[in-house]
């Protein structure tokens, strides 16, 4: 049955039983704080329906269905194995305030097993029941309605699995059979239903360590979770019994479709198949879990941009960034450089009907040049790293030099902790952690106080360019504008910098003119980055830039623009990250129309506060 079929025939299923379809809301969570939000992402079905089961009136009713797009992160160390996925789509049921246990379970049985749903085999179901503790009591009342739905329908239902009975039905504890989505929020005890997929038990009972054994190693799959949403917590502690208890159902799509494909993992579904099958003809090394990881990742990836997110280094934009970076490391390894493009375009056109937002006017060329703009970013950290690494890596990482990929090459720490176990190498990074923790002390100055409103990322490329050439800008108005200029302030984005200095009036044309020659010249000049590190009163003596009335430590870095010191065209007292030479601010090589084709341009020159005047500037 294909994954279309499976999610048309739950949406009907449940619609003739008096749902409203509902669409999947988008993967962003609403910006509120606190019960509404707790997570970056609709990391369940329920997410977007949360003020719903606390109460609140659903302006479609109190039964909705629906699929619903899903990004789970926290097990993205597991992505490449059978059933993990950082994108899914969720099918459910919802009762909100409307019917409860009973029928959530019948229909669960029944779509499940009859021909109007998916007539999976019932003797290769088995089902979990909450086992009870402190918040609530055991829930026989569930058992007691699966036991009579298989009694009904012939299916031997066994013993008391909790007495060493073999049986069909297991108890197991919160850990396993209660849901909540944080601390805060609606929860309450579940029911799950496995399936046999590969009828590995021939439909036999089983006893309870059986079972337990069989779902540890994935012989029988979770294929739904019915929830029974009975309680209200508020941070971590139950604080009431909800007016009207509600049903959250979740059968994750890729699961069903397993099943139902008689595949034994979720790449080999269709849902992930053309994907796969697209990567392999693409690859020149092949290697599945990598494969896997493109597949998964970049399909996320695309539901992301087309749900409004952009890379960047917080937040959602983080997480987006690491998919995308990991997904272009590891079609590295495949050898299918450059190819992502033809991924992303087949990912589109197989979800363009069902989610339209993928591949729509607005968005379809859009979501590709975002993936292949940070694919173009990484590549550029990723060449100036791995040479160095490379360099290093004919023994095990010491703190000092992982720390050096990730100050002077923007390479980050998890990065150089994969390719060191690849060529089965240590890093110790405990002793980078020591490293990186006095870099920081070292630069309080330069960073906290400098860029009050935060040094955008230390490893994005674009940052360390823009970092760099403000220390060109700051040395050229005080070129042209004389030493009443001082620094106030600076903010850094992958963007644009923005720079504030002590300055009374409005800058002419001429001014910011010669102001971005001098840069664009030093620029051309490809004069060398250089950092040292001395000791406080030596430091002062080299007349670098630096803020009076400011606490600096003993030891001092100094990032200095040119030769030498004592000539250099700028020195500041400066924790970096920089370029290693000015002219990596034209552009990267390789940028096929770019190289070396940069120029330094001031947008906006303004007042910022009395006395003070910002600039914003660019690298275009
Ligand atoms: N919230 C439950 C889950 O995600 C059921 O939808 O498993």
């Amino acid at each position: 049955m294909h994954s279309s079929d499976i999610r048309s025939r739950f949406l009907a299923f449940f619609a003739k039983r008096g749902h409203v379809i509902i669409q999947s809301a988008s993967l962003v969570t609403a910006d509120e704080k606190g019960i509404t939000n707790p997570t970056l992402f609709n990391t369940a079905g329920m997410q977007p329906l949360i003020p719903y089961l606390l109460g609140k009136a659903h302006p479609q009713g109190t039964r909705l269905v629906d699929s619903q797009k899903c990004v789970r992160t926290v097990d993205i160390d597991d992505v490449g194995d059978r059933t993990h996925a950082t994108f899914f789509e969720m099918l459910g049921n919802w009762s909100l305030g409307d019917y409860f246990k009973k029928e959530a379970i019948l229909w669960s049985y029944e779509f499940l097993t009859s021909e109007e749903g998916l007539g999976l085999n019932p003797n290769q179901l088995y089902v979990t029941v909450f086992e009870g503790d402190k918040n609530a009591s055991k829930d026989e009342e569930v058992a007691n309605i699966w036991k009579n739905i298989f009694t009904k329908n012939n299916i031997e239902v066994g013993g008391d699995t909790t007495k060493g009975d073999k049986g069909r039905i297991f108890y197991l504890p919160a850990k396993n059979n209660w849901w909540e989505a944080g601390d805060n929020g609606p929860c309450g005890p579940d029911s799950e239903m496995f399936y046999d997929f590969g009828n590995a038990f021939k439909g036999t009972l089983l006893t309870h360590t059986d079972f337990v054994n069989a779902d540890d190693t994935r012989v029988v799959l979770e294929v739904w979770n019915d929830v029974f949403m009975q309680y209200e917590k508020k941070d971590g502690k139950i604080i009431r019994t909800l007016p009207k208890p509600s049903v959250d159902t979740g059968a994750g799509l890729e699961r069903l479709a397993m099943t139902l494909q008689g595949v034994d993992n979720i790449y080999d579904t269709d849902l992930l198949k053309s994907a796969m099958d697209k990567i392999k003809e693409l690859s020149k090394n092949w290697e599945l879990i990598s494969a896997r990881i493109v597949a998964d990742h970049i399909k996320a990836s695309v539901f992301l941009i087309a749900d409004g997110v952009i890379p960047s280094n917080t937040d959602r934009g983080y997480v987006l960034r690491k998919l995308i970076r990991r997904a272009v490391r590891h079609s590295d390894k495949l050898g299918m450089q450059g190819d992502i493009a033809e991924v992303v375009d087949l990912i589109q056109q197989q979800y363009a009907s069902v989610y339209t937002n993928v591949a729509d006017a607005q968005n379809k060329l859009r979501i590709q040049s975002v993936i292949q703009e940070e694919e173009y970013k990484f590549r550029i950290t990723l060449a100036h790293g791995l040479k160095e690494f490379a360099k290093l890596a004919t023994k095990d990482i010491s703190g000092h030099d992982a720390f050096a990929l990730f100050s002077s090459y923007g390479f980050p720490l998890e990065l150089t902790v994969e390719l060191s176990k690849e060529r089965s190498i240590k890093v110790d990074i405990t002793a980078f952690e020591v490293e990186f923790k006095k870099h920081q002390d070292l630069s309080r100055v330069g960073a906290e106080q400098k860029f009050k409103g935060g040094l955008a990322d230390m490893q994005d490329p674009m940052v360390i360019r823009y970092h760099t050439a403000t220390h060109l800008l700051h040395q050229a108005l005080h070129d042209v504008l004389g030493d009443g200029v001082g620094q106030k302030g600076s903010n850094i984005t992958a963007e644009r910098l923005r720079f504030d200095f002590s300055w009374g009036t409005k800058m002419t044309d001429e001014q910011k003119k010669k102001v971005e020659d001098i840069v664009n010249e030093k620029i051309a000049q490809a004069l060398p980055v250089n950092q040292v590190i001395m000791k406080k009163d030596e430091a002062e003596k080299t007349g670098a830039r630096h803020f009076f009335g400011e606490k600096y430590g003993e030891d001092i870095s100094i990032y200095f623009i040119g030769n030498d010191i004592n000539s250099a065209y700028s020195k500041e007292f400066c924790g970096g990250p920089h370029v290693k030479n000015t002219s990596e601010l034209a552009g990267p090589e390789g940028m096929p129309g770019h190289a070396g084709k940069w120029k330094f341009k001031i947008q906006k020159e303004e007042a910022s506060s009395h006395g003070v005047r910002r600039i914003k500037a660019v690298l275009v």
